[in-house]
Formats: structure tokens, C-alpha cells, sequence
């Protein structure tokens, strides 16, 4: 007899993004109280958790990874009782909680940055950062050329000269994580979350933490690591992070059946398979398939490989297709395939996104990812088909990139748009009072309230997908390849469920069986191009 399959295997996870879910006091901003308002939404959807992103106090310079106390929950966003009813209530649901955890960095206005600055260089305060002396004669040049993720220097001068690193804003300045002080803080974050109820932590930044010894000069920017073929970056993916990773985990496994999942932007599946083996991450998102483009071929070595990566470890992947940090899937599947994405965003190339295409690329990812073995990740909106919101006046954009690009890079805000939730009405159902990202007119038409009216809607498909998914498809791991064409992805899971995904130019003809589900009408007994099709093949 097999051991039972631990939850996480083969979860599906639903990732809300606070501050754009639902806003229950009407001041703009989503917040846990919207989120508990909510729960009957999520339960109907299937999902077994929610990834909360950052709720904590916080500037929110950079929509709450910028955290200023890990122990209580920003105002804008509610109190630690309303994070606590809501973990009690998820539970009655059936639903788990996964608490982000931003280890990396801190606001500045954390009270250990803040004693930092008060005090000297070489200080023990200044010792839980990066504070160093800067070069050039009088130190007024910064320590080294390493660029912060979000455009400009990663170091910033403090007035009694020290230089600073921060990857990212100004104003998340880097933990020192070699200091002893550090490693023990987050031991007790992990454990302050964990005695409250929370089922795990998505971690932030997990590939970042160390930094190369002696600060040595990078040979590319940070933010080209994933295109860098070596994946060598002295502020990535150090090999001495990888015990942290074990240290959190023993944490973890004193409570039963909780779950972490790392945010890891490595460039192979080798070094990803690093942060899942036994005694490390449970999970670590496969942002590969994210950026496979919607060829046959492609796919199915990204779902190959990683199938393989991850298996070596005894782990499992991880699939994901949009988060709050990447353009929406409708709008990437609704560009030609190979098309520059921040160029597109940036209006650097002049294209249209084909919006019909878009749509119908999406429900076939939607029912490739969720028929695929692993646990599945879901960014808020996606089951409603939303798109990127690609034309936010700039005078409303809000994300660290668009000030630091040099107003070069939009960044991340067209995804990040509140949920419409109704036709019609204050911000689409939002919350009272509008929101704190304006809501383009044809919101509305993405509504849960839209999609609840048709049963063919994008919802729907979402619905019906996570409910045979969590009847068929969890009970084993097996995924086996079917040869039916160079441009159509087809494998049976288990005995009795075929996925079909057809990427051809041509309909293709369908297998022998019931059909379970389709992203497209198939009455014909054709699949069409960019239609997937789920059939029982029961005997
Ligand atoms: C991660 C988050 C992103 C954030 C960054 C810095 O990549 O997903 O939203 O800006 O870390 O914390």
C-alpha cells in the first residue's frame, strides 16, 4: 500500500493579493475582513488554501514586502484578531492559510534599520544589515556595481558615510543573514505564525539572503539572472542559503502538515531541485513555465524536465501562470509568441494584444496546468479571465519600478487592479468607496457576478476543472506522454483521465471516451486550435 500523498502534493492554492481582493471598510484598499467576506467565493471554488501576500505593517513602498513589523497586520489591511478570525474561519472552510514571509529585506522603518541609522558605522546595530565603507578616495563611491532589482545602484549612502545594500527600494535595506541575531528573529516569526494557525509560508526572495563573500563585483545586473546561462550572481543563489532553508524547515516539521514554498528565480531546473530536496522546501514555484511560449514542443519539455528535476528530489512541481509580479496570462497568451513582454508593456514595440485569442489560450492553459501532477498556484482573477491592465494613467502607478526605471519600466500595478465582483456599482463590487488602482470600464464584463451568469464563463471552467481535478486527478502522481501529433500535448493521468491540448493550425479529431471538460465546444467531436479537452477513458 502507498503512503497516503501529503496534501501539498497536489494542492491547489489561490493566491490573494490583499490590498486589490475586497475592501470591507470602504477606504480603497482591500483587507482581511474582505477576504473573511469572501470565504464563501473561495470555498465554491475548490481551492484547499489561500497565499496571503504581505499584511503586515508596513510604508507599503512596495506593496507590503517592505515590512516594519512581522509580528502585526498594517492598518490599512485590519488587526492581528481579524488575521486570527480569519486563519479560524478559513479552517472551518477547509482552507489553509500560507503566510508570506519576507526575510530578505526589511522597511527601512523596521526599529532594527531605524537603530541602525542611530547608531555608527561598526556598530553591532549596523551589523544585522549591509553597511560598508564605500570606495574612491573618500569613500563616496558605493562599495561595488551591484544594481538593485529595481532599477539604479543597490547601495545608498547614509550620511555618516556609510554605504547600504538594498536589492530593491531604498527602502528595503538587506538583513544580514550571517548574523546570528537574524537567523533567530525569523526561527521566532516562523513560530509566531505558525502558533496562530497559519499552514505555511510562501518565502520571498527565497534564492537571495547570502551575498557573495567580499561583496565581489557582478558581471550582469540583478535582474538579469534568469538570462545569465551560469546563473552565477553574487546576490543569488548562494550555496550557503541552502542551510537556512533546512534550519526553517525543522521549524516547519514540528508542526504537523504545514507547507513552504520558495520564490526562487534560478535559472535551471538543477539548481531549483536544489531547495526541494528532503528536508528543505515542500515546494518551489516552476516560473519556467510561466515563460515557456505556447508551442507544443516547448511545453512539454518544460513540464518534462521539471517532472524530472523535481522527481530526482522525491519532490513535485510546482505550476504556476501569473502572480502579482508578472504580466497577466490572458494578455502574454494574447501577443505573438516570442514577443519582448516588458517591451510590449513599456511600449517599446507596437503591438495589439489579440484579446479573443488571449481568452482562449488562457482556458487551455487553465486545464493543461490543472491536469498536470503537482500542486497549482492561482492568481487572484485569473478564474475570472481578467487581463493585464496595460493603459494605468502613469500619474496612478504606484510600484518602486516606475520611479527607479527612470519612468523606463511601467512595472508590475496592470496586474494588480482590484477585483470587480459586480456588473456594475462602486468600484465593481469592490468595496464602497473605489479604489486605490482605478478599474478599467469594461471591468465589469469580468465580474464574478458576469461570470456567475454563464455557465460557460471562465469561472465556470475554473470551477468545474478544481472539482473533477480533486475527484480524478489527486489520487496519484502518474502522468504518461500519448503520441498524437508534434503540436498537440495529450497524456493520460492515472488509468482513466486524458488531457488533451491541441496547438496545432488543424482541429483534431478526439479520442474515444466521455468528454469531462472542455476550454471550447467540441460537440463536433473536434478539438479546435488552442482548444485542451479532459476525457474519461474508463473502460
Ligand atoms: C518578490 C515579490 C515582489 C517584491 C520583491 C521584493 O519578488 O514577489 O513583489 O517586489 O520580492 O520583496
Amino acid at each position: 500500500m502507498s503512503e497516503k500523498i501529503p496534501w501539498w502534493r497536489s494542492s491547489v492554492v489561490y493566491q490573494v493579493y490583499v490590498r486589490s481582493f475586497a475592501d470591507a471598510n470602504g477606504d480603497g484598499t482591500g483587507d482581511i475582513n474582505g477576504i473573511r467576506s469572501r470565504l464563501p467565493y473561495l470555498r465554491s471554488l475548490g481551492v484547499d488554501a489561500l497565499w496571503v501576500n504581505p499584511w503586515y505593517v508596513s510604508p507599503l513602498n512596495d506593496g507590503g514586502y517592505d515590512v516594519a513589523d512581522y509580528r502585526d497586520i498594517d492598518p490599512r489591511f485590519g488587526t492581528l484578531d481579524d488575521a486570527k478570525r480569519l486563519m479560524a474561519e478559513a479552517e472551518q472552510n477547509g482552507l489553509r492559510v500560507i503566510v508570506d514571509l519576507v526575510p530578505n529585506h526589511t522597511s527601512s522603518e523596521h526599529v532594527w534599520f531605524q537603530q541602525a541609522l542611530a547608531s555608527g558605522p561598526n556598530s553591532p546595530e549596523r551589523a544585522r544589515y549591509h553597511f560598508v565603507p564605500g570606495k574612491g578616495d573618500h569613500g563616496e563611491l558605493p562599495p561595488n556595481n551591484w544594481t538593485s532589482v529595481f532599477g539604479g545602484p543597490a547601495w545608498s549612502r547614509v550620511p555618516d558615510g556609510d554605504w547600504y545594500l538594498h536589492m530593491f527600494d531604498v527602502t528595503q535595506p538587506d538583513l544580514n543573514w550571517e548574523h546570528p541575531e537574524v537567523r533567530a528573529e525569523f526561527e521566532a516569526i516562523l513560530r509566531f505564525w505558525l502558533d496562530l494557525g497559519a499552514g505555511g509560508f510562501r518565502v520571498d526572495v527565497a534564492h537571495a539572503l547570502i551575498k557573495g563573500e567580499g561583496y565581489p563585483d557582478a558581471e550582469t545586473e540583478a535582474q538579469e539572472v534568469l538570462s545569465t546561462p551560469s546563473g552565477d550572481h553574487p546576490l543569488w543563489d548562494q550555496p550557503d542559503l541552502q542551510v537556512i532553508i533546512e534550519e526553517w524547515r525543522r521549524v516547519l516539521d514540528e508542526y504537523p502538515d504545514k507547507v513552504m514554498v520558495a520564490e526562487a528565480w534560478v535559472p535551471s531546473w538543477e539548481r531549483l531541485a536544489n531547495y526541494v530536496q528532503p528536508g528543505k522546501y515542500h515546494q518551489t514555484f516552476d516560473f519556467h513555465f510561466t515563460q515557456s511560449n505556447w508551442r507544443a514542443d516547448t511545453l512539454r519539455k518544460t513540464i518534462e524536465t521539471s517532472m524530472g528535476a523535481s522527481g530526482a528530489v522525491g519532490s513535485i512541481p510546482t505550476w504556476v501562470l501569473s502572480n502579482h509580479d508578472l504580466i497577466r496570462h490572458a494578455t502574454r497568451l494574447a501577443l505573438p509568441v516570442g514577443t519582448n513582454l516588458r517591451d510590449w508593456l513599456n511600449r517599446r514595440v507596437d503591438l495589439v494584444a489579440d484579446v479573443e485569442l488571449g481568452e482562449r489560450r488562457a482556458r487551455a492553459a487553465a486545464l493543461l496546468m490543472l491536469g498536470l501532477p503537482g500542486s497549482v498556484y492561482l492568481y487572484q482573477g485569473e478564474e475570472l479571465g481578467l487581463p493585464e491592465v496595460h493603459d494605468l494613467p502613469e500619474a496612478v502607478l504606484e510600484d518602486p519600478t516606475w520611479a527607479r526605471s527612470g519612468h523606463a519600466d511601467r512595472g508590475r500595478d496592470g496586474c494588480r487592479v482590484p477585483i470587480p465582483w459586480t456588473r456594475e456599482g462602486n468600484s465593481y463590487g469592490f468595496g464602497d468607496n473605489g479604489s486605490w488602482l482605478p478599474q478599467p470600464p469594461q471591468w465589469g464584463e469580468f465580474s464574478v457576478e458576469a461570470n456567475e451568469e454563464d455557465p460557460n464563463s471562465m469561472l465556470s471552467l475554473y470551477r468545474k476543472a478544481i472539482s473533477i481535478r480533486s475527484k480524478r486527478l489527486r489520487k496519484d502522481e502518474v502522468l504518461d506522454w500519448i503520441d498524437m501529433g508534434n503540436d498537440v500535448l495529450a497524456f493520460r493521468r492515472g488509468s482513466d483521465t486524458l488531457c488533451v491540448v491541441n496547438l496545432g493550425r488543424d482541429s483534431l479529431k478526439l479520442p474515444e471516451g466521455e468528454v469531462l471538460l472542455s476550454s471550447v465546444p467540441v460537440d463536433d467531436g473536434f478539438l479546435p486550435t488552442d482548444g485542451a479537452v479532459w476525457v474519461s477513458i474508463e473502460s
